[in-house]
């Protein structure tokens, strides 16, 4: 069939299909129900159906004679070390870890909270929780303590678990302190911590409270995988919303595993047996989805790498890893083939490695920008797939389906909607708008299996958020539109996330935060197009009458603000002290303009400014801080005219 007609079938007969693809994976009890709605009209999926989603990724390999196949591959430049585990190993460590969680007293429906940085361990821990049916929120290790007990206190767990250290390019971060401040600030710290103490820094462990992995594991008998209903959540994960309240993204077991699964095959064309490697972090949604369970179930070998594109030594990173363990498929975010591309513009380092294992790279959690799709097609021979996903849906909505039918690619698009999913661009008023047009990016429903199912203990906000502006839609928060062919065109967030090195982050939790100083009376925080990040914030602030001591200074100070209270990932590296902020007569803050004035030349005054004046005034501000176009005059005309 080509992928017209399984698209079609997908969507006027989704029962059908996915009773179909439910096969691919193995349930211990064969659902009763397809498709069912909830209370909100979402779809449920697969009600009935018991089975376990750890079995599905390890001892289901087992069992079925891939126990001697390598599942994970490790490697950590910064740490000087690798390993791997082949499934069989997997799954011992998994189950040894899982019957010293039930030890623990962690059972079904539990929730733990896992802050780790990129060893394997994280993913034996996440798939413990998935063995036992308890529900795992893993908080990526870049977010400091508030962060993390803000999520803390919205899953309440029975448990959390980390390790003694993470290391970045250019930095060992020691975690343990920043979960006992988070603890400390936590209303509900969870009772039990257990931490990985990695060799190169030591874990000073609580009393009664704190317990060593390596202890733990070596008294534990292996736990048997428990069964849970398709319906049950797998785990939690937190993402960037409009406001500093992060929001739970639910997502049950069932349909996340014959979604990603299906996937692997239609989406990514890759086979069991082949290396998958997601160079991301488990600590986001395409690291849950396709550095743990997606290739797992798949019966794939999965990468997991506690490196980045550059410095680790080298911008050589990638090929080296895709060569050492013959990756067949790729996937990364933009931002890293723009670090890449920035130390290395002739790809010199490419040509070191055999990299002729890799037959496609995947991009997504950002825009394409078109210099990094060229660069990237000159450099490389094989296709380079721009698609586009979210926390939010777990899989891809719109791709180029390489392993059904690949279509031409078009610049600048995500290429057409994956089966089950319906891609819609909207009006305000919710009409669809002609192709061509720009609209609200939506998904008809029902969505397809593996999307979200809800918001953690958020079921008003989940309404709001997704469902009340479009009657019959989720609305992604995208904006984008459709072509005369149905490709898919994504033009960015319409709310107040921005993507910063591929981390979606909020504004407007930002602005919370700056907001909470004493100094400040009112304050702004946008994205910025950046040549690397692809967009960066920058604050500008407005002080209260009679504030005492230098602009300077207070800058410098919210800058660490941000920084001590979200954490280095947000890449707030510039706030700026400013007289007034551009404002409609209604006294609504025009973002967009200040967005504008950053990055380019020329712009058209909103009319409904409060007082044209202030244009000169915030373009002068940006020119002196050296913001956006008037950062380096490095930044290339030809680059500069893609942002
Ligand atoms: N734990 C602790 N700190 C972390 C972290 C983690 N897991 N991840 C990032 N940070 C820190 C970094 O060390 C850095 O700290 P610094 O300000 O002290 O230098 C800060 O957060 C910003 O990190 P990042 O945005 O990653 O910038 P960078 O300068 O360290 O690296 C790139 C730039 C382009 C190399 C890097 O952003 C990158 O690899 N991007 C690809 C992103 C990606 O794969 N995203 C996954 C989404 S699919
Ligand atoms: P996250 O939930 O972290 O995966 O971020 C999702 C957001 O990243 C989306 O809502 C988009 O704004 C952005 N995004 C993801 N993929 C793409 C893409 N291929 N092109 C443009 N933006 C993308």
């Amino acid at each position: 069939m080509r992928y017209r007609d399984i698209h079609e079938l997908s969507v006027s007969n989704p029962r059908f299909f996915w009773r179909q693809k439910s096969d691919l994976i193995e349930w211990f009890r064969k659902p009763q129900e397809i498709l069912t709605e909830d209370v909100n009209g979402l779809a449920r999926w697969y009600e009935g159906g018991l089975l376990n989603t750890c079995h599905l990724a390890l001892d289901r390999h087992v069992d079925g004679g891939r126990g001697e196949q390598v599942a994970l591959f490790w490697d950590s430049p910064a740490a000087g070390e690798r390993r791997r585990r082949t499934y069989r190993e997997l799954r011992d460590d998994v189950a040894r870890f899982a019957g010293a969680l039930q030890g623990l007293g962690v059972a079904k429906g539990d929730r733990v909270v896992v802050y780790m940085p990129m060893i394997p361990e994280a993913v034996v821990a996440m798939l413990a929780c998935a063995r036992l049916g308890a529900v795992h929120s893993v908080v990526f290790g870049g977010f400091a303590p508030h962060e993390l007990a803000v999520r803390i206190d919205d899953v309440q767990p029975r448990l959390l678990i980390t390790a003694s250290c993470g290391f970045e390019a250019s930095r060992v971060v020691a975690y343990k302190p920043l979960v006992d401040a988070a603890l400390a600030e936590a209303r509900f710290p969870p009772p039990q911590v257990i931490v990985f103490a990695r060799p190169q820094v030591a874990a000073a462990l609580a009393p009664g409270r704190d317990l060593d992995w390596h202890e733990l594991v070596e008294r534990a008998e292996p736990a048997a995988c428990v069964p849970v209903a398709a319906t049950d959540p797998l785990y939690i994960l937190y993402t960037a919303g409009t406001t500093g309240r992060p929001k739970g993204v639910v997502r049950d077991n069932g349909g996340h595993a014959v979604a990603l699964r299906y996937s692997l095959k239609a989406i990514y064309n890759t086979n069991p047996g082949e290396v998958f490697w997601a160079a991301s972090d488990v600590g986001w949604v395409v690291g849950h989805s396709y550095i743990v369970y997606g290739p797992l179930i798949h019966g794939c070998s999965t990468v997991l790498f506690e490196g980045k594109p550059v410095r680790t030594p080298d911008a050589g990173a990638y090929w080296r890893v895709i060569q050492d363990y013959g990756v067949s498929a790729l996937l990364a975010a933009p931002t890293a083939f723009r670090a890449i591309r920035l130390d290395d513009p002739d790809a010199h380092l490419r040509r070191r490695y055999d990299i002729s294992t890799l037959r496609s790279v995947f991009l997504t959690g950002e825009r394409l920008d078109p210099a990094t799709f060229e660069w990237l097609n000159l450099v490389l021979d094989v296709p380079i797939v721009d698609h586009w996903w979210q926390t939010e849906t777990g899989w891809p909505v719109a791709a180029n389906p390489m392993g059904l039918e690949p279509h031409t690619v078009k610049t600048g698009s995500v290429t057409l909607p994956v089966p089950g999913f319906r891609v819609a661009a909207l009006d305000d008023a919710g009409t669809p708008v002609a192709p061509g047009k720009p609209g609200h990016l939506c998904l008809e429903l029902p969505l397809p299996p593996g999307c979200l199912t809800g918001l953690w203990n958020d079921s008003d906000g989940f309404r709001e958020t997704y469902l009340a502006a479009f009657p019959g839609y989720v609305r992604t928060a995208d904006g984008g539109h459709l072509d005369e062919d149905g490709y898919v065109f994504v033009a960015g967030r319409t709310d107040d996330v921005i993507t910063v090195a591929g981390h979606r982050l909020s504004t407007g939790g930002m602005e919370e935060i700056l907001a909470s100083h004493p100094a400040v009376a009112e304050c702004a925080v946008v994205g910025i197009d950046d040549p690397l990040k692809g967009q960066v914030p920058i604050g500008l602030v407005v002080l209260r009458a009679g504030t005492a001591g230098g602009a300077a200074q207070i800058e410098a100070d919210l800058v660490q603000l941000i920084r001590r209270e979200i954490g280095a990932v947000a890449a707030l590296r510039q706030v700026i002290v400013v007289a007034r902020l551009p404002k409609t007569r209604t006294g609504t803050i025009l973002r967009a303009t200040i967005r504008r004035l950053a990055v380019e030349e020329q712009i058209v005054t909103p009319p409904a400014i409060e007082d044209p004046a202030i244009v000169a005034e915030i373009r002068a501000a940006l020119r002196e801080h050296r913001v956006g176009q008037y950062a380096s005059q490095s930044l290339a005309a030809d680059d500069a005219a893609d942002l």
